[in-house]
């Protein structure tokens, strides 16, 4: 089975989390895609259900596929989201943001009564970091924020490279919310609370990729098959 199988699986479990009636947020990303087609399946098969996407790209195929969406100014409390993950931690902290979608669907997720993470078994790891942490920025002044993350990031025990995203065509990468990204190897974040807590201290910073305390479970697909982890806040994530 290849990657593209497990992201398959836990979407397509996911879909069992989904009632008639639901408002759902839809999450961004290859996995969230592949969520987004079954899910447009089953409306195309009488479900229904009215969702809030998390970026243009996911709006655009969501509406593709004929799958009812509104906006979060019309409908704020999201029974659910499902999305992915670029890293999922024991405690299902995640790291997202690599497809620059980090603001929106922080919003949304925390818009929800409960956020469903899917995901390949890559990116179930022991400790958050390895994959680099996004971190959303204002335009103005974007190389003052960038000393102030380097500051405060090292007095959270955290440093490595801080390089600003660029697009294809080499042109700095703009967020759907006309921002810039930052995307920070850290290599390991011993305390990733303690990172976020800095970062939300500096005022050009927007948003950081880490989702504390967030997500509810976790879908995670693989070679063996397809995991279930719930949080537990608290304490570790148990498998269901
Ligand atoms: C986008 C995200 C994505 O959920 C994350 O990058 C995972 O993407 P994929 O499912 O393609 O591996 O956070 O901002």
């Amino acid at each position: 089975m290849s990657v593209k199988d497990h992201k398959l699986a836990a979407a397509r479990r996911a879909l069992g989390f989904v009632e008639p009636k639901m408002r759902l947020g839809l999450g961004t990303g290859s996995t969230a895609s592949l969520f987004v087609e079954l899910l447009a399946a089953e409306v195309q098969s009488g479900l229904s259900v009215l969702c809030v996407p998390t970026s243009e790209e996911t709006r655009a195929l969501a509406a593709k596929l004929g799958v009812p969406l509104t906006t979060l100014d019309e409908t704020p409390l999201l029974d659910l989201t499902i999305d992915g993950a670029d890293e999922v931690d024991g405690e299902l902290r995640l790291i997202k943001g690599g497809g620059g979608a980090l603001l929106r669907e922080k919003i949304v997720a925390t818009a929800s009564d409960r956020m469903i993470v899917i995901a390949d078994e890559s990116k179930r790891v022991d400790k958050l970091g390895t994959f680099p942490l996004p971190v959303e920025v204002v335009r103005f002044g974007v190389t003052a924020t960038r000393n102030m993350i380097e500051m405060l990031a090292h007095d959270s025990g955290c440093q490595g490279d801080i390089t600003l995203r660029l697009a294809r065509d080499g042109t700095p990468f703009v967020t759907d919310g006309g921002n810039y990204i930052f995307d920070c190897s850290f290599g390991s974040v011993d305390d990733p609370e303690s990172l976020d807590e800095a970062l939300k201290f500096i005022p050009g910073v927007v948003e950081n990729g880490l989702f504390l305390g967030i997500a509810d479970v976790a879908i995670i697909g693989g070679a063996d098959g397809v995991s279930v982890l719930e949080a537990h806040y608290g304490e570790s994530a148990e498998a269901v």
